[in-house]
């Protein structure tokens, strides 16, 4: 397996598709953030698009600020544990030096005080990370979206989840109330404790290697689903995996959201033989609606026509070398 491979994070265990439930795992090692050899391209494209569309990308609530801290003390601790060689962080009191070997940057505030900072605390912070960070605050046993980084959504909007409830946030997706799962859900992250972070995975389908994929800019990258045929669905559909991690903020019980998106096109994908059978699989029995949701009913067709010819051709491979 070629380093690309070895790293993604493929999401299926079994070949079958199962409708939304609680898939979240205890987070080991309890780590945040995670950096790939992606990091300076990704760093270099969140930083553009903070520029470019600040508000997009960008918001909080007034009242967040003391959990913003947490987020950067919560951060640096990780980076700094994890990737010792990379990021150092020195303390005087409320003194911080926090240097990032990787863009050479080094970066010196007074714990607390937002004025010593070039940006708000979590947006200064999750320009050194490739996750995104989204903050949900409790309120008498309600989870509430108030602060957030988001420069690779799965075609979600900041601006419009902004206060929005852990319900009314997943609104739009099919069966997850019916089912209970969104009840369920809700009810294990208000039991969530400090000092025990989960992590689970989601996926879905891109056409095209966009990271980015805000609904505000649809235009720009919904048109690939409609480019999509047999011969270029190798390079253009990719397997867009998110990795969520989960952690409660000891002081203002907050949670903490990072979302880190891996992307592998499919012709890479299908070089790993089990990987095609299981995602061949699971894409097949996808329901309708959960397939619309997604975005991939415009180019189902063309893509369950690639996955045919794709496993068509290992049989014939078996054939001839059994003959
Ligand atoms: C507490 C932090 C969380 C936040 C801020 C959050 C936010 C979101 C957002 C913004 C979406 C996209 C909704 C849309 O299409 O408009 C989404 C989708 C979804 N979320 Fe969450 N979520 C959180 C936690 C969870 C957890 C813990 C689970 C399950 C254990 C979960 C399950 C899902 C599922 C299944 C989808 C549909 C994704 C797909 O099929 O592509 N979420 N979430």
């Amino acid at each position: 397996m070629n380093d690309a491979l070895s790293r993604f994070p493929f999401p299926f265990k079994k070949g079958t598709y199962d409708y939304y439930a609680n898939n979240s795992i205890p987070l080991q090692p309890p780590y945040s953030i995670e950096v790939t050899p992606a990091y300076q391209h990704e760093i270099h494209l969140k930083r553009r698009l903070l520029n470019k569309a600040h508000s997009r990308c960008y918001q909080s609530l007034s009242h967040t600020e003391e959990a913003q801290w947490e987020v950067v003390e919560l951060v640096l601790h990780h980076l700094t544990a994890a990737y010792p060689k990379e990021f150092l962080l020195h303390k005087e009191k409320d003194n911080w030096t926090f240097i990032n070997q990787l863009t050479g940057e080094e970066e010196r505030f007074v714990f607390g005080d937002a004025a010593s900072l070039p940006f708000e605390p979590l947006d200064f912070v999750g320009r050194h990370v490739q996750e995104d960070l989204i903050l949900m605050m409790q309120r008498d046993a309600e989870l509430f979206l108030e602060a957030g980084q988001l420069c690779f959504p799965g075609n979600w909007s900041l601006v419009f989840k902004l206060g929005m409830t852990f319900h009314e946030i997943h609104e739009p997706i099919p069966g997850f109330f019916e089912r209970g799962a969104a009840d369920k859900i809700r009810t294990f992250l208000l039991h969530m404790e400090a000092g025990r972070p989960w992590m689970r995975n989601n996926w879905s389908l891109t056409a095209g290697n966009f990271l980015d994929t805000f609904p505000e800019t649809y235009h720009e990258w919904g048109i690939h689903r409609h480019r999509v045929t047999v011969d270029n669905a190798g390079s253009l559909i990719h397997l867009r995996v998110e990795v969520q991690k989960l952690f409660r903020l000891p002081g203002t019980q907050g949670i903490l959201f990072t979302i880190h998106t891996h992307m592998l096109p499919l012709k890479q994908l299908v070089r790993q033989r089990e990987w095609l059978h299981r995602f061949t699989q699971v894409v097949t029995q996808l329901p309708d609606e959960i397939a619309d949701y997604k975005g991939i009913t415009p180019y189902k067709q063309p893509l369950f026509a690639y996955l045919h010819k794709q496993m068509e051709g290992e049989k014939e491979e078996k054939n001839e070398i059994r003959q």
